[in-house]
């Protein structure tokens, strides 16, 4: 797996099953792998999707994630500037690479 982290968004490769996860969130979601490599997000409710503070926009890759549950939906329509790419990174787990930008 490589990750990279740049000023404007965050670049996640994800290649195999062993992935260093930090444990937080939906286990292997953009918040987990991102933890798990040192990339810091916020994550104010834990990764229970009780928050919209780990929201991001999928630029990349948002074909290869799960599909939102009826909990991120809900919590997405609260965010302010929310677009069609728009996912919480707690909840979205990709099943290859993916890049990320942080609004
Ligand atoms: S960390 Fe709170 S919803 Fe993702």
């Amino acid at each position: 797996m490589r990750v990279s982290h740049q000023i404007d968004g965050i670049s996640l490769n994800v290649l195999s099953d062993d992935l260093p996860l930090q444990e937080v969130g939906r286990p292997g979601s953009i918040l987990d792998i991102a933890l798990g490599n040192g990339i810091r997000l916020n994550h104010s409710c834990g990764g229970t999707g009780a928050c919209t503070t780990c929201h991001v926009l999928v630029i990349e890759g948002l074909e290869s994630c799960n599909r939102p549950e009826k909990i991120e939906r809900e919590r997405l329509q609260e965010v302010y500037g929310r677009q069609a790419n728009s996912r919480l990174a707690c909840q979205c787990v990709p099943k290859k690479s993916v890049k990320v930008e942080i609004p």
